[in-house]
C-alpha cells in the first residue's frame, strides 16, 4: 500500500528526458533503480514503457498507463494495461512510480490517495548528452510539490555525480520497513 516515486533529474532545470531518452548514462543510476524496484510492481507511462529494452524490465510487474483501450504489452502475464489513474487510489500492494514526466505529475498532484508516500529524488550534477534530439521533458511541477509537502529523511548520498535524497510526505504514516529497505538499497552500494 506504500506508493514510492523514483526519478533522476538534472540539477537546476529538472530535466528527466530528451525525446524518449534519458540524457545521461550512469551505470549506478540504473543499478539503484533496479535494486529498489526488483520484485516490485511499477507503473510507467506508455512512452517510458516503450523505451524499456524489448519493452520489459525483468522481475517486475509493470502497470502501463495509456488511454489506448486496446494497447497490448510484450508480456501480458506480468505487464498490465491501465487506462484510468484512479485504479491506483485503492491499490492494495506497494507500487513504484517510475515515470515519465506525465505520470509523475499525475501522482504528485493527484490528491491524497495518489500522492507518493516516499520519493527517491536523484539529482544528476553532470552535463546532458548533447547528441540527443527531441523535446526536453522536465518535472519542475513535481519538484515544487516535493519542496512544499515532503521532508528529507536521510542525508544526501552522493555517487557518480548523482546526489540521492529520500523524502517522505509530511504528516503521513510511512511504512518503516519499506523506507528502511529503500535507504539500505541506496546506501549499501
Ligand atoms: N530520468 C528519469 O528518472 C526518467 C524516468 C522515466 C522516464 N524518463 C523519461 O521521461 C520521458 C517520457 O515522459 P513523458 O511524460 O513524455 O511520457 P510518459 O509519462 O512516459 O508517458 C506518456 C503517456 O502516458 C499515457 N498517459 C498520460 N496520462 C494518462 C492518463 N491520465 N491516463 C492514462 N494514460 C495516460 C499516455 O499514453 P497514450 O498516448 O498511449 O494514451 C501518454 O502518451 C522520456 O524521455 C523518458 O526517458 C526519465
Amino acid at each position: 500500500m506504500t506508493k514510492v516515486a523514483i526519478w533522476c533529474r538534472h540539477k537546476d532545470d529538472n530535466i528527466i528526458g530528451i525525446g524518449p531518452n534519458i540524457p545521461w548514462h550512469i551505470k549506478s543510476d540504473f543499478q539503484r533503480f533496479r535494486r529498489i524496484t526488483e520484485g516490485q510492481n511499477i507503473v510507467a507511462g506508455q512512452t517510458t514503457y516503450e523505451s524499456f529494452p524489448n519493452r520489459t524490465l525483468p522481475n517486475r510487474n509493470i502497470y502501463v498507463l495509456t488511454l489506448e483501450k486496446d494497447y497490448t504489452t510484450s508480456d501480458p502475464e506480468h505487464h498490465f494495461v491501465v487506462n484510468d489513474i484512479n485504479f491506483f487510489k485503492d491499490f492494495e500492494q506497494d507500487i513504484y512510480i517510475s515515470g515519465g514526466a506525465s505520470i509523475y505529475k499525475l501522482f504528485m498532484t493527484g490528491g491524497p490517495n495518489l500522492m507518493p508516500d516516499i520519493v527517491v529524488d536523484c539529482v544528476y550534477m553532470g552535463e546532458l548528452n548533447p547528441n540527443l534530439k527531441g523535446k526536453e521533458v522536465a518535472i519542475t511541477d513535481c519538484i515544487n510539490v516535493l519542496n512544499e509537502k515532503y521532508s528529507q529523511v536521510m542525508p544526501n548520498f552522493e555517487l557518480d555525480n548523482i546526489a540521492t535524497r529520500v523524502l517522505i510526505r509530511k504528516g503521513e504514516f510511512i511504512e518503516q520497513s519499506v523506507l528502511k529497505r529503500i535507504i539500505l538499497e541506496i546506501t549499501q552500494f
